[in-house]
Order: C-alpha cells, then sequence, then structure tokens
C-alpha cells in the first residue's frame, strides 16, 4: 500500500494552472467555446515547453473556457478534492484576475465564484484556505492599479498580493505603487522572482515590495550574499521542482538545486505551481524529489513542516498543524 502522503500547506498554486483537460472540454461546451484541440489527448499533447513564455501562451489561451461564477467554483473544488489526496491541510492559492477581466469577465465574478469554494473547504476538504491575487508582471503598472481598485470592495476574501507572468524585463519596481497599496491595506505580500530573471530581481522584491516570501527563487544561488540573507532573514521560498523541468529552468530533477538550497540553510517548501500542466499536484513533486534527490525522510519532513512555518497563520494554528 503506498504510503499515507505527509501533512503539508501548499503555497504556490495557481488556481488556473489547475484546469484539467476534462474539465476544460467540459467548460468549453457548457459555454460555447470552442477550443482549437479536438480531444483531451490532442490537448494534453500540446503540453511540451521550451520556457515559461511558452507555457504561459497556452495557460492564458485555455482560461478562455471559465466565464461563470459556477466555472471559478468548480475549478476550485476539483483542485481542492486532489489536494485533500496529497495530504494538503492549508493551500493559499493564487490566482490572476487581469486574465479574466481582460476577457470581459467581472472580478466579482471570479472572486466570488472561488469563494464559494473555499469558504467551505475546511469541512468539505478538511483544508485551510487563502486567496492570493496576482498582478500581472507584462501588463502595465496602471493596470495593476486598476485591478487592485476593483479589487477594493472583495480584500476581505484577500489575503495577500503576488505577482506572476513573464518575468524577464518586468522587474519588481514596477509595481511598487500596487504593493504599497496593498501593504497599506494590510495585505500579506510575495512576488515570483528568481525563475527565469536574475538573482537581484529577489532582492527588489524584498527591498522595493516588502515581500514576506519568494515565489521559485532558484536563482538566488548565483549571489552568495542574498543566500546568506534569505537564509538569516528566514525568508520562504515556494520552489516548485516538477515546473522548474518543465518549462527548462533545470535539465533534470536530478539536477535540481533544493537539496543545495535545504544545505544552505534556506526555507525551501515544495508545491506545484501549474500541476495541470507540469505532469504532478504537490505530493507528486515530494515523491519526485525524494527519488530524484535521495531525500530522506527526516528531510521531507522538514519540508512538510518548513510549509506550515512559512504560511500566513497565526501561531496557534500553526502549531496545531505541527
Ligand atoms: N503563472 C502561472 N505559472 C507561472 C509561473 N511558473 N511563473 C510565472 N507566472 C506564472
Ligand atoms: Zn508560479
Amino acid at each position: 500500500m503506498p504510503a499515507k502522503p505527509l501533512p503539508k500547506a501548499e503555497l504556490h498554486l495557481h488556481i488556473e494552472g489547475t484546469l484539467e483537460p476534462e474539465l476544460a472540454f467540459a467548460l468549453a461546451e457548457r459555454n460555447g467555446v470552442a477550443l482549437p484541440y479536438a480531444t483531451t489527448a490532442e490537448l494534453r499533447s500540446a503540453y511540451s515547453f521550451t520556457d515559461l513564455q511558452s507555457f504561459l501562451d497556452l495557460y492564458y489561451a485555455l482560461m478562455a473556457v471559465l466565464r461563470t461564477e459556477d466555472d471559478f467554483a468548480e475549478l476550485a473544488d476539483a483542485y481542492l478534492t486532489r489536494a485533500a489526496a496529497q495530504g494538503v491541510r492549508h493551500a493559499e492559492i493564487f490566482f490572476d484576475p487581469q486574465a479574466h477581466t481582460a476577457r470581459g469577465v467581472p472580478i466579482g465574478t471570479v472572486i466570488e465564484g472561488l469563494a464559494r469554494a473555499l469558504d467551505d473547504s475546511e469541512r468539505r476538504y478538511g483544508i485551510g484556505t487563502r486567496l492570493i491575487m496576482c498582478f500581472l508582471r507584462d501588463e502595465s503598472a496602471d493596470s495593476a492599479l486598476e485591478t487592485f481598485e476593483a479589487a477594493r470592495p472583495y480584500l476581505h476574501r484577500i489575503c495577500a498580493v503576488g505577482l506572476d507572468s513573464a518575468e524577464v524585463g518586468n522587474p519588481p519596481s514596477k509595481f511598487r505603487e500596487v504593493f504599497r497599496r496593498a501593504a497599506e491595506a494590510g495585505l500579506h505580500r510575495v512576488a515570483h522572482a528568481g525563475e527565469e530573471g536574475p538573482a537581484e530581481y529577489i532582492t527588489e522584491a524584498l527591498d522595493v515590495l516588502g515581500v514576506e516570501r519568494i515565489d521559485h527563487g532558484l536563482r538566488c544561488l548565483e549571489d552568495p550574499a542574498l543566500v546568506e540573507r534569505l537564509a538569516r532573514e528566514r525568508v520562504p521560498l515556494t520552489v516548485c521542482p516538477l515546473s522548474n523541468v518543465r518549462l527548462r529552468c533545470v535539465d533534470r530533477l536530478a539536477d535540481h538545486p533544493l537539496r543545495a538550497m535545504l544545505e544552505a540553510g534556506l526555507l525551501v517548501t515544495v508545491n506545484s505551481d501549474d500541476p495541470s500542466y507540469f505532469g504532478g499536484y504537490v505530493d507528486d513533486n515530494f515523491t519526485a524529489i525524494r527519488d530524484a534527490l535521495r531525500l530522506d525522510d527526516e528531510t521531507l519532513r522538514l519540508l512538510a513542516a518548513n510549509s506550515f512555518h512559512a504560511a500566513f497563520l497565526d501561531d496557534r494554528t500553526r502549531r496545531d498543524y505541527l
């Protein structure tokens, strides 16, 4: 019998990246959206990426099937069902409002739909949940500000803001003002940095945006002083091993620097990023690195415990999970 998955928190998960081909086809039919693929197998065969942008092109295109509150609720329910089976007890879930509002879907439809599934997630799935609203860094700073203002009526449903999409050429400093407003509104802050972009983007995200976690952060290893700072300040890094291989940030899983990151004293967590596209949910990531990097049980337990230490939880709830 396979071992029971370790209880863990998932902190780097794009809800749109959990859209499985079967659900995409069902929603396409329900909403009268034409997909340029005849079958789910044909769609899956398009999941061969050369870099982050080649993935993002498909990721945004497939979102065309998400139109109603029900669609977003169904998407989140499908993720929570899978996450529960993978040992997830707490999930901090990214969403990309601009990818939907640009298609004419109101931000309230997105947030209310997701919230419907998340509000009841503890009772139905045994998973506590939070929402993290991400800004698309390849859109303008003004677009991020407009999105933040449009989200004001819903901020009670949002735990944090984040920054994602095409990294290179879109440094964190471009989003100084919207992160300032988010901090003023009492929200936590995170950002993708050092996935494809340079180590300086990690430093900027910390110093200019005031982020509390770095999403990915792989390229910190190119700057020993930064590694030392991240370790000293206990800044969590939400690492996504299968994603890193699929998007060619790392050649092979056996070359993944996760072990080196742990040995450098970094607060590393393991996450799935866009599991429908990258070949596995969070426990699949744990299993894959266990095998590829020959991690022992103690290291796996450390990674699971780190996920709760890095989560936006109050101390009492955190203690209950640990
Ligand atoms: N959006 C969804 N997945 C992403 C990733 N891995 N990097 C940047 N933006 C993303
Ligand atoms: Zn991501």
